[in-house]
Order: structure tokens, then sequence, then C-alpha cells
């Protein structure tokens, strides 16, 4: 039986290409994609969410709008340099004939943990304020989702939206904190591999010949992220940040993990910071009733990389 997800997302090109690599593994069954702020604002993530779905023939997923701002504070925009003015790359993709469901992010979370009890794994590839309403909405989902697997933080390396946090983070660190105070079972993906996992410039040409609808988009909208990476990262290629969120749900082999309580900064500096407390290792009382995370520390890059275009572009020459 493939494990059934909801896709909580920000897209995003990165998020673009996560979804297609889930939608294209028989592993995986994607039952709906909740939105949220991060890439851009709710407004344009939830219209790319219905568009990447009808590009794909999937109008079938349910996508439920989540929240426009995070716990605390107003969102601000700052990835716009990074995603195109349009969150897909500049390719101003035509308005998508669907329409989000009537429920929200959290409404739809809950409903769909409490009918599937001890099924329903959630995927978050964007800040994690959707998640926290969630738990605030229904305490009881922690003990009823199948498990947690995110895309965000960073345990020992720097971050990517400032020197000690990353994006997803530190765009809700209330949030982000609540969701890794929670009694249920998560797995952090952070900077710690997702910058081992990187898609080269001539990898990425394997999209613009597959010859299929999802690939021929991702063709579409990569160079925009590419161009990014090549200023700010001098990398010649992306990372595959959200993918490997979902290259470890189809393939947790290729990955180390190690547990450790984690906290968020939530303010100063440091703020958005995924501050990790080793069991055993450390007596500090602030990471005290906290629960033990799953922190992937190793990937098999090439591998995860590799896979996630097989899957997508049905098969590489
Ligand atoms: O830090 C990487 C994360 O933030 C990814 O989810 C990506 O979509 C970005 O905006
Ligand atoms: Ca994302």
């Amino acid at each position: 039986m493939p494990e059934k997800i909801i896709l909580d997302t920000d897209p995003g090109v990165d998020d673009a290409m996560a979804l297609y690599f889930a939608l294209r593994s028989p592993e995986l069954e994607v039952v709906g994609l909740t939105t949220v702020f991060g890439n851009g604002p709710t407004e344009l993530t939830t219209l790319n969410a219905l568009r990447l779905l009808e590009i794909a023939g999937r109008t079938d997923i349910p996508v439920a709008r989540g929240a426009a701002n995070p716990l605390q504070g107003v969102y601000a925009n700052t990835a716009a340099v990074v995603h195109g003015d349009d969150g897909q790359g500049n390719v101003f993709l035509p308005a998508p004939t669907t329409q989000p469901i009537a429920h929200s992010a959290a409404e739809f979370i809950v409903e769909r943990v409490l009918a599937e009890p001890g099924t329903i794994t959630l995927l978050a590839i964007g800040p994690l304020t959707n998640l926290a309403l969630a738990l605030q909405r229904e305490p009881r989902i922690a003990g009823l989702v199948r498990r947690v697997v995110l895309m965000g933080g960073n345990a020992f390396v720097p971050g990517n939206l400032s020197p000690a946090a990353e994006a997803n983070i530190f765009n809700d660190v209330d949030a982000a904190d609540r969701v890794f105070a929670a009694a249920w079972p998560v797995t952090m993906i952070g900077l710690d591999v997702t910058h081992h996992a990187t898609m080269s410039s001539a990898q990425l040409e394997h999209y613009g010949r597959a010859g299929n609808p999802l690939a021929a988009h991702l063709a579409r909208i990569t160079p925009f992220y590419r161009d990014f990476t090549r200023t700010f990262n001098g990398l010649e290629g992306i990372y595959v940040h959200d993918s490997t969120a979902v290259a470890f749900l189809v393939c947790p082999e290729a990955f180390t993990t190690q547990k450790h309580r984690i906290r968020v900064d939530t303010q100063g500096f440091a703020r958005g910071k995924t501050w990790p407390a080793r069991v055993g290792l450390y007596g500090s009382e602030a990471w005290a009733g906290r629960i033990e995370v799953d922190v992937a520390v190793e990937v098999d890059g090439p591998r995860t990389v590799s896979l996630e275009l097989q899957r997508v572009c049905g098969s590489i020459p």
C-alpha cells in the first residue's frame, strides 16, 4: 500500500520538483495539497498548486488554501529573487481552471488525519504555520498521524536565509518551535543534507528531453532558479531542497539520521536557528520534555537526485 501524504507546500520551483517526484513515485499517494506563504504570498502559491496539478493531469487531488501570515507578525516576501515574481521561474502560467476547496489547510489536515488514524503522513516543504494551526485546532492529531517529514532547519551547518537560519523555519519560527515540541514522530530534512543533494546543469537538461508535461514544466522553470544558485552560491546546478524530503520517504536507505531534541530560536540575531540537543550528551534544561526528532545528517545525494530524475523523466539515457 502506498504511503498517503498531504503535501504542505509553497510552490516555489523546488516545491514543483518535489510534487512531481511524489506524484511519479508508486510508494506514495498524494491525497491533498495544503498551501502556505513562503516562496510567494499564499494567494500565489495556491494558484501555483492548482496550476501544477493541472499540468500533471491530477486535478482530482484537492488543494486547501492555508495561512497567509506567520503565527506572529506579517509575511514579508523576499523569495521572488529565488523563485521569480510568479513563484515559477517567471514563466507566468495562465490562470488555473480549478479552485481550492472551501476548507482551510488546517481544517483539511485535521479532517483527513481523524478520518484515517495512523495513516496520513504530513510532508511539509514550506513554513510550518499550517501544521501548527492544525495542532492548535485538534491536538489529538499528534497521536494520529503516521509521521511528519519536513524540509527545514539546519542542525550542524549554516543557514541559507541568514547565517543562523534556514528559510522555512525563519519564515515562521513560532510555528516551527511548536511542531518540534509536539508529541508526533518528526523527521527533519534540513540543509545538513539538502546542500549535498544537488542537480547539475547537465542533469537539468534531461527534463527538456523527457517528453512528458511534468518534466517539460520543470525544464521551463528551473533555469531561473539555477541562475540564482549560480550567482549566490557559486554552484553550477541547484539544490533540490524539497525533493530531498520526498526522497527520504521513497529511499530512506540513502539517509543517516540521529536523534536530537530540537528547539527553535525565536528571537535575536540567531532567529530561526534549529538548535539540536543530542539525547544523553547534554544536560541542558532548555530542551527538557522535548520529543526526540530524527534529524537527517547524511545523504547519498547523487543517488537521491538520480532517482528523482528517473522518476520524473521516465528514464535517463
Ligand atoms: O530553504 C529551502 C526551502 O525554502 C525550500 O522549501 C524552498 O522551497 C525555499 O523557499
Ligand atoms: Ca518549499
